[in-house]
């Protein structure tokens, strides 16, 4: 029986602890806040599980196997840091980390200890965004072109770090789990508007080698409430649409098709405008299934779907992708 502990319980860290309440065969154990009031809150819907105000005591509770972190981003290094050299096996909310350097760092420690490493990029345990692989796996789609995504609402608006930090993770996850290669290049602009040091909004463009191109938009201010993900490819495209209660995919049979024989190119196009269909995605909460992987994942001395590596992948973008924000979206190369 694993037993776990989650440090962080605020707005999100509440989800990850009813998360890890229902995983098999873990129990959890303890919980960790530097707020007294959000610990007792927690302490009454889990009376059974210990409660800590202090890390450094929860540390040094040798019943304790694995550490889901849910704190603020600029804390999950030194946090994650101190719990792998306890020789806990760790699970991290997204970004892994504020730098490169600090992920890097991450990895060699849970090699060196034989501890998992893990980060929380939710999406890639969604139903629909696994279906969507699958989809462009197959060929099914042709070759794709671009993609793009639209992560957009009104709140909730973040201190301690931009939109790009507090959002793009998990586009940049997706656009990573679904290309299955890393771009080369990145250029991002973005305006702080409420507070000029915070970016509440950032488009992103970045480009792949083979002159594939993905754009990302987050904002927490907008009219819109949207979480949708585009991929057009050369005979398919198709819309991953979180904010849909069930039909969360679609795909268009619309394409451009040219026939040969023509002399003038205009003429040789064809617009294909097909059906669209709705493949059948089996919902489960993709938290449960993410939470359910680390455990497996620890149980089982495997390697998780979205490992330290997986988080410093998302880092490098993230942190490239500032760059260019600081210097007016300068194109910065992503090495
Ligand atoms: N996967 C998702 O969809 C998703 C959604 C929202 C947030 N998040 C991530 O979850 C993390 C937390 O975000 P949030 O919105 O819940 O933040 P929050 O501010 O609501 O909660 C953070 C909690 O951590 C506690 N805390 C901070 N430092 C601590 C320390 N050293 N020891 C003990 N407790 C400490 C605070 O008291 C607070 O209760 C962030 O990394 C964020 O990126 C993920």
């Amino acid at each position: 029986m694993l037993r776990l502990a989650v440090v962080g319980t605020g707005y999100w860290g509440k989800n990850i602890v009813r998360a890890f309440s229902n995983t098999q065969p873990s129990a959890l154990y303890a919980c960790c806040d530097a707020d007294q009031d959000r610990l007792q809150q927690i302490k009454t819907s889990y009376p059974g599980i210990q409660a800590y105000t202090s890390y450094d005591t929860l540390l040094q509770d040798t019943k304790v196997d694995a550490i889901a972190i849910a704190t603020p981003s600029p804390t999950h290094f030194m946090l994650a840091k101190q719990a792998l050299a306890s020789g806990k096996h760790v699970y991290v909310e997204k970004p892994l980390t504020m730098t490169v350097s600090e992920s890097s760092e991450l990895i060699d420690l849970a090699a060196r200890h034989k501890r998992i490493l893990m980060v929380g990029h939710l999406m890639i345990y969604h139903p629909a965004i696994q279906k969507l692989k699958d989809i462009i796996d197959s060929g099914e789609l042709g070759d794709i072109f671009y993609v793009y995504t639209q992560r957009l609402n009104l709140g909730i608006i973040r201190e301690n770090e931009n939109a790009w930090w507090s959002l793009a993770p998990h586009d940049i996850s997706i656009i990573l789990y679904l290309s299955g290669s890393i771009p080369s290049r990145i250029s991002v602009n973005g305006q702080g508007y409420l507070r000029s040091h915070v970016q509440d909004v950032v488009f992103a463009d970045l480009q792949f080698e083979d002159g594939r191109m993905a754009q990302i938009h987050v904002s927490w201010l907008d009219p819109h409430k949207m979480r949708k993900l585009t991929v057009v490819g050369s005979r398919k495209m198709v819309v991953f649409d979180d904010m849909e209660p069930i039909e969360k995919l679609k795909i268009y049979d619309k394409g451009v098709e040219a026939k040969l024989g023509y002399e003038s190119y205009g003429d040789a196009l064809t617009l294909r405008q097909g059906d669209i269909y709705i493949p059948n995605v089996t919902m489960e909460e993709p938290l449960k299934i993410e939470c359910q992987h680390f455990v497996h994942c620890v149980m089982n001395g495997h390697k998780p779907e979205t490992d330290g590596e997986n988080g410093l992948a998302v880092v490098k973008i993230l942190e490239a992708g500032q760059q260019s924000l600081d210097s007016s979206g300068a194109v910065v190369d992503i090495l």
